[in-house]
């Protein structure tokens, strides 16, 4: 028992000290995080999302030794950096390669044949503009490279991967992820392109040179007014980002993002993502698959 006490004398300090319970969240803090993820990102934080936000967020508050939301909130408002914290942790990144795999089948027995055909007959050059927008932990971008590399091996291939959050572009660039992974990945791909782990990096499969070359990653806020993803992009591929989104902040990222999209492009979204009635510009060439419109009018 002596023993047991002098343990515990070590282990234990006066109650005192206790950190206090968090307080609940209420509905109108609730309201004060919801509109500046509206404003920030363009997604609609429902109420029913108020429990997403206690239990994404509440380790967090309590680690910064707050036990109010309203104290969590004024410094997500005011501190940038706690803002990209906060938005990384209520927004979903779950992704897998080649999701949603008939996207990537009318790539490979429509879209890039016609491409093929295209180039062949002098109408296009031999070269691939493709812009994986809302791309998480880069999945999707690895994916089209894969796919890319193999069906247009001589041609230039430029992909651009872009997300809000810098943690998980930060992890699209390393381009590590468990072994487990693979099975998501096509034999003859993952010979190819991926590289096993060994020693003390067993477990791991990692990107192989070929892909890496043809991927480029940066952070882009679709929701922001102006940014920089190049134009005339022969593929944009937007999937299971807009999901989040409310139907005036889906027309707004949508009417911007075909901004970039070539005469001939097409545009992809999820496959729970349809954007009818969002804009008269596009035409579905599949559900979830756009083109423009001819008579659509570019903005300057
Ligand atoms: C569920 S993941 C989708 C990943 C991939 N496109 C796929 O279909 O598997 C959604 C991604 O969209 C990003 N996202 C959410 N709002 C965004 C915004 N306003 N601008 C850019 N990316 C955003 C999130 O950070 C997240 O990584």
């Amino acid at each position: 028992l002596t023993v047991a006490m002098d343990e515990q004398r070590v282990a234990f300090e006066p109650a005192g000290e206790l950190p206090q319970a968090l307080r609940p969240l209420t509905p109108a803090v609730f309201r004060g995080f919801a509109e500046l993820v509206y404003a920030e990102a363009g997604i609609h934080l429902a109420p029913v999302k108020q429990a997403l936000v206690v239990s994404r967020c509440s380790r967090r508050v309590r680690a910064l030794g707050f036990t109010s939301w309203r104290d969590y909130l004024d410094l997500v408002q005011r501190d940038p950096r706690e803002r990209v914290h906060f938005l990384e942790s209520i927004t979903t990144h779950e992704t897998h390669f080649f999701r949603e795999p008939n996207h990537f089948e009318l790539l490979r027995t429509m879209v890039i044949p016609a491409l093929i055909e295209a180039a062949a007959a002098g109408r296009r050059p031999r070269q691939l503009r493709v812009w994986s927008a809302g791309c998480s932990s880069g999945e999707e971008p690895y994916s089209l490279a894969m796919l890319l590399l193999d069906l247009l091996p001589d041609w230039h291939l430029d992909i651009l991967a872009t997300d809000l959050s810098a943690r998980v572009i930060e992890s699209a660039r390393a381009g590590l992820w468990p072994i487990r992974k693979s099975q998501e990945i096509p034999d003859a791909y993952l010979r190819r392109f991926m590289l096993k782990g060994k020693g003390a990096q067993a477990g791991v499969m990692a990107a192989g040179e070929e892909i890496r070359a043809v991927v480029r990653f940066d952070t882009l806020n679709l929701n922001d007014a102006r940014y920089a993803a190049g134009t005339n992009l022969d593929l944009i591929l937007c999937r299971n980002v807009l999901i989040y989104f409310d139907q005036v902040s889906k027309r707004r990222v949508i009417e911007r993002l075909i901004q970039h999209l070539a005469p001939a492009g097409l545009l992809f979204v999820g496959h729970s993502e349809s954007l009818g009635g969002i804009t008269d510009a596009l035409r579905a060439v599949r559900p979830t698959v756009y083109s423009l419109k001819e008579n659509h009018q570019r903005a300057q």
